[in-house]
C-alpha cells in the first residue's frame, strides 16, 4: 500500500518496536501480537525507565518541601503539566489537572459542575456509542439531581445521526457529553462541528477523548471544548494517570472536587479557603511517579509525530478491512468514513469469546465482548464483537498472522 511505504520512510518500524521490551515476548510458544491497543497500549524502555528512575534518584513528595529531592520531584512534575498542555494546545497549565485517568475525570465534572449546575429537568445529552465510563457518572448525576439523559442515536455506519443530534439540540441540554472517538468502533466524532452547534444552544461540552489523544492531533482551543478527559495508559504511559482540561472560568467557578492536603489556601476549623488552579483539584499526594513517566510518553509520541502515526495505523486499518471483509460470514461492526485503527467485528455462528481464545492460542491480544458499551452492543442487536485495535508499533505481518488466527478458527469453530 502506498501510504504504508510512505509512513516505513517516516520512522524505522523495527526500531519503534525495539523500544517496547514486552513485544519481544512470546504467548503460547508464538511471538506475541499486541492487538489490544484501544484497551490500554504497551510501554516504551523510555517510561519504564522514568518510573525505576523516580523511584531510585528523587523520591519525593511535592510542593511542600524544601529540600533538594522534593525540588527536583516537584520540577518533573510541573514539567509533565507543561508537557502535557502543549500537547493539546490548552492555553495555560493551571487548565491541566491530573486525574487517575479518562473515568474520574469525568466524574469530576459530574460531581463538581455537575452537581452545582444541573437541577430538576435539565438535559444531559450524551450519544449511543459512550463507553460506560461517559453514561454512568450522568445517570448517579441526575439520579440525584432530578435531570433527564437524553442520547444522540448512531447510525448503521457507526457514525451519529447528527439530524437527530440537531433536532436534540433544540430541547436546549445544559451538557453535552460525547466521545472524540469510539472504543467499540473507531468512528471519530465531529467535535468540532458539535461543539460549536452545542455552544450556540448555550450548553457546555464535555468530550470523553480516551481514545483520540493518541491518534489525533488534539487543540482543545480550536476544538472550543469546554472539558477534555483522557488517559495516560492508552498512549504509551503508565496507568493511573490522566488529565482532566478545563477552560479557566468554569475551573474557576466550579467547587472542588475532593477535600484534603494541597487543594487548600488555608484551613481553619470555621472556613476554609481553596488553592488557585489547577492545585484546587488535585486534593492528596497525587501519583507522582506515573505523572512524571506519562511526561516521557509524550515525548515518546512527539518523537514520532502525530500525523505520522495517524497515517501508519490508517495503512493498519486500510490492510486489516480488506482482508477481513474477505473471510466468509465475517462481518466488521462500525464502517464509518472518519475512523481509527479499531475493526470489531462478528463472525455468523461463532461466539466472539471462542475467537478471542483461539487467537490467543497463536499470541494473538485482541479484545472480546461488549467493550463497556453495553447500550450501544444493544442498538447493533449483538451480544459483543471481536475487536482488534492498532497502535504505532503494529505491522502489517501482524495483521496477516491475525487474519491466519481467524482463518483457521473458522474452520475449527463452523
Ligand atoms: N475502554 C477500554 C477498551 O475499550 C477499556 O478496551
Amino acid at each position: 500500500m502506498s501510504s504504508s511505504v510512505a509512513i516505513e520512510n517516516a520512522f524505522d518500524i523495527g526500531q519503534v518496536r525495539n523500544l517496547f521490551p514486552v513485544l519481544k515476548r512470546e504467548v503460547k510458544g508464538k511471538p506475541l501480537v499486541y492487538l489490544d491497543n484501544a484497551a490500554t497500549t504497551q510501554k516504551p524502555q523510555m517510561v519504564i525507565d522514568g518510573l525505576v528512575a523516580y523511584y531510585s534518584g528523587y523520591n519525593a513528595n511535592i510542593h511542600r518541601g524544601i529540600h533538594t529531592l522534593a525540588e527536583e520531584a516537584t520540577a518533573a512534575y510541573e514539567q509533565a503539566r507543561h508537557k502535557a498542555a502543549k500537547f493539546i494546545h490548552a492555553e495555560s497549565t493551571d487548565e491541566v489537572i491530573f486525574t487517575r485517568g479518562t473515568t474520574e475525570g469525568i466524574n469530576l465534572v459530574a460531581s463538581t459542575w455537575g452537581r452545582r449546575n444541573i437541577s430538576n429537568g435539565d438535559i444531559v445529552l450524551i450519544s449511543g456509542m459512550e463507553h460506560h465510563s461517559n453514561i454512568v457518572p450522568w445517570q448517579i448525576l441526575i439520579e440525584e439531581k432530578g435531570g433527564v439523559l437524553e442520547v444522540i442515536p448512531v447510525l448503521d455506519s457507526g457514525e451519529l445521526d447528527m439530524d437527530a443530534f440537531r433536532r436534540l439540540i433544540q430541547h436546549n441540554p445544559k451538557l453535552v457529553a460525547i466521545n472524540h472517538a469510539s472504543n467499540a468502533l473507531g468512528t471519530v466524532n465531529p467535535v468540532k462541528e458539535i461543539t460549536s452547534i452545542s455552544h450556540d444552544a448555550g450548553a457546555v461540552v464535555l468530550i470523553d477523548g480516551a481514545q483520540s489523544v493518541a491518534h489525533l492531533e488534539i487543540d482543545v482551543q480550536a476544538l472550543d471544548v469546554d472539558f477534555y478527559s483522557f488517559s495516560s495508559h492508552k498512549m504509551y504511559g503508565p496507568t493511573g494517570v490522566g488529565v482532566l482540561y478545563g477552560k479557566r472560568n468554569l475551573l474557576e467557578a466550579m467547587p472542588p472536587y475532593q477535600g484534603g492536603g494541597e487543594m487548600i489556601k488555608e484551613v481553619s476549623f470555621a472556613k476554609t479557603t481553596y488553592n488557585e488552579l489547577p492545585y484546587k483539584y488535585e486534593a492528596g499526594t497525587p501519583n507522582i511517579a506515573d505523572v512524571i513517566s506519562f511526561g516521557l510518553a509524550i515525548d515518546f509520541i512527539n518523537s514520532l509525530g502525530k500525523r505520522n502515526i495517524y497515517a501508519h495505523e490508517k495503512s493498519l486499518l486500510e490492510y486489516g478491512t480488506s482482508l477481513l471483509k474477505e473471510i466468509d460470514g465475517l462481518q466488521i461492526i462500525g464502517e464509518a468514513q472518519e475512523k481509527l485503527g479499531v475493526i470489531s467485528f462478528i463472525i455468523e455462528g461463532i461466539h466472539p469469546q471462542d475467537i478471542g481464545i483461539l487467537l490467543d492460542n497463536a499470541g494473538v491480544a485482541i479484545r472480546t465482548g461488549h467493550h463497556c458499551t453495553q447500550p450501544l452492543m444493544e442498538r447493533f442487536k449483538i451480544p459483543g464483537t471481536s475487536r482488534a485495535s492498532f497502535a504505532v508499533y503494529n505491522t502489517m505481518g501482524e495483521i496477516d498472522v491475525l487474519v491466519q488466527g481467524i482463518k483457521k478458527a473458522v474452520k475449527l469453530l463452523i
